[in-house]
């Protein structure tokens, strides 16, 4: 038997220690949780990816009353990014949400296994690590890449 492990390094910031890029793509991202469409779960959560032609392409979650019908913020985002810009690659995400009370969450939030897998494509594609920003009220994480949040994924059929 041999004992293997995974260990992920991640900085943890504030808005301020983030860099000028970093902030506008947290703004965006908290910014696009005003334009979630969560009736059923009240939870309004917000994306932002920068793409390298300069735009950030921001999204949220649209939910629906059939519930699996639905969709995340992060796979709106990354779905609307390469389908309008299948040219451009992805640079960095960052993800924010706000909870029943409308406030944002005061823990970052990170996106679920599905977005991880879906958002790991793209960075694939993008041939070098994609950092992901996941946003709380104060605090902030900085994680090196969408790999390091999906130990395991799904990459070969
Ligand atoms: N949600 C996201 O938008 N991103 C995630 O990573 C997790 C969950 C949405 C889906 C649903 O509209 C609401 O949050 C509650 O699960």
């Amino acid at each position: 038997m041999k004992r293997k492990e995974i260990t992920i390094g991640y900085d943890e910031l504030d808005y301020n220690g983030l860099t000028d890029a970093e902030r506008l793509l947290v703004d965006e991202a908290r910014q696009a949780t005003q334009r979630s469409y969560a009736p059923y779960s009240h939870f309004r959560v917000g994306a932002a990816i920068a793409l390298d032609n300069g735009v950030i392409v921001p999204g949220s979650n649209q939910e629906n009353a059939a519930f699996p019908s639905g969709t995340c913020a992060e796979r709106s985002a990354c779905f609307y990014a390469h389908a309008r810009y299948p040219e451009a690659r992805f640079k960095m995400i960052a993800v924010a949400a706000r909870g029943t009370d409308g406030e944002f969450q005061a823990e970052p939030v990170a996106p679920c296994g599905a977005c991880r897998q879906a958002l790991l494509e793209y960075e694939t594609l993008a041939g070098a690590p994609v950092p992901v920003l996941l946003v709380g009220r104060e605090k902030i994480y900085r994680l090196p890449s969408v790999a390091s949040t999906l130990p395991f994924a799904f990459s070969e059929f």
